[in-house]
């Protein structure tokens, strides 16, 4: 049911005249073609949007067939700055790639740089990006509704010390699937499944009514976050979700992720302790002021608790440090509560990755299609029963296609080196 509602989402989003309303934005990334193998460069590339704001220096060598990352650095980027102005925001990024560049003796060059910025963009061009809303924690004035390469390089011209090449935007989700696209070349599909959610896949040009040309393909990012924010999902969301809702920096926005990401499980799942509690049912009816403080049980405890032999041990570690007193019984219940809340996680991305992958079986004409997923993300890659649930689920929704998974290998950096290396060759064989 959930995939039948988020196939017809995904034509909505697709339409010309109907996107404007879409909940799920279906955007256009202007990738045209995944990688073939021959790219190489030398490229800068910076990531915002995950766990960390990471500046990388990478290299693409064409003769090993591999990529081979230089080096990065990370910046913290501390909390009031996520909800300041966007102007400190970006000057703090011009300023960490400033001094990276001075660490790698890179200053006197103007390299291409690739800019993983994971959050909903309408893309008018490679280089041209307007930030449609702020997700997870951030909150910056001043940029939603405005060009993301524009404030990069305005940023770079206040500081005057240094200066970088063509620019390519790009979703983590197509850095993702770009980055595995090179290992294997049936990489369609990117997904993540971390602090947000979101997936992308190569959509036939003549579906993208919102961009000229029919032939060949384009990456489409789905933006599956937004998924329910016209109430489609209103049926199957609990009061847990509501609260984890109105107590969100972004209200009514990003339904779908709310019920998904590694920066609301944690918090759902302290909120059914939290009524268990009240209803008598654990803790014999004593609770803790740790229990009752939003945000102090952490998606990571979810992975602990569930770990195969020691998550019973684990759980009631967390318990006493959350001020709790606990029988067996009571580890027991917690660890029944973070399997289910982690579990209809993973099938509700398996419904929305099922949607995809049987979209691109039909839009071939095939009866059975093979086809590779690059995924990334805290929760799918931490989570000790994440990936098998989800990959049960999906062959369960989508018989007709097998597909096989590969982990990114730092999809955020090396695939926004990927896709200004793929631009730069296409653009080089347009003139050939
Ligand atoms: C953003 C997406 C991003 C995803 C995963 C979501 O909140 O809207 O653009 O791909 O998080 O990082």
């Amino acid at each position: 049911e959930v995939s039948a509602r988020l196939k017809r989402d995904f034509s909505r989003g697709l339409g010309k005249h109907s996107h404007h309303k879409a909940p799920v934005k279906m955007l256009p990334t202007f990738v045209r073609a995944t990688p073939d193998g021959t790219e190489k460069g030398d490229f800068l590339a910076l990531d915002l949007g995950g766990t960390n704001f990471r500046v990388l220096h990478v290299r693409v060598v064409e003769e090993q067939q591999k990529v081979l990352k230089m080096d990065s650095q990370i910046c913290a980027i501390p909390q009031d700055m996520m909800l300041g102005t966007g102007e400190q925001l970006f000057d703090h990024i011009a300023a960490c790639l400033s001094d990276f560049l001075v660490s790698q003796d890179l200053k006197g060059q103007t390299l291409p740089l690739g800019f993983t910025f994971s959050f909903p963009c309408e893309q008018k061009e490679i280089d041209k990006s307007i930030l449609i809303r702020w997700t997870k924690g951030f909150n910056c004035s001043g940029v939603e509704g405005k060009d993301v390469v524009k404030l990069l390089k305005e940023a770079i011209h206040r500081r005057g010390d240094y200066d970088i090449g063509s620019v390519a935007m790009v979703n983590d989700t197509v850095g993702t699937m770009m980055s595995c696209g090179y290992r294997d070349q049936s990489c369609e599909i990117g997904m993540i499944i971390g602090t947000g959610t979101n997936a992308c896949y190569m959509e036939e040009m003549k579906n993208v009514k919102r961009v000229e040309g029919e032939d060949g393909r384009m990456c489409i990012n789905t933006e599956w976050g937004g998924f329910g924010d016209d109430g489609s999902l209103k049926d199957i969301q609990t009061e847990f979700d509501r609260v984890v809702d109105k107590m969100s920096i972004n209200t009514g926005v990003h339904t779908f992720e709310k019920m998904i990401s590694g920066m609301y499980l944690g918090e759902i799942v302290r909120l059914v302790l939290v009524k268990l509690t009240e209803d008598k049912l654990l803790f014999k009816g004593q609770s803790s002021e740790a229990l009752k403080t939003p945000g102090r049980f952490e998606t990571k405890f979810i992975s602990e608790i569930e770990e195969q032999d020691n998550g019973l041990e684990n759980a009631q570690n967390i318990l006493t440090k959350l001020g709790l007193k606990w029988e067996l019984v009571d580890s027991r219940v917690v660890r029944l509560v973070c399997d289910t809340i982690s579990s209809r996680s993973a099938r509700l991305c398996a419904a929305a990755l099922a949607t995809i992958a049987n979209r691109i079986r039909v839009n071939r004409g095939l009866d059975h299609l093979k086809t590779t997923v690059g995924v990334d993300g805290t929760v799918y890659r931490k989570h000790p029963n994440f990936s098998d649930e989800l990959k049960a689920t999906v062959r369960l929704l989508a018989p007709e296609c097998d597909i096989t998974f590969l982990v990114s290998e730092d999809g955020s950096g090396k695939g926004a080196a990927m896709v200004t290396a793929v631009a730069q060759r296409l653009a080089l064989q347009g003139h050939l």
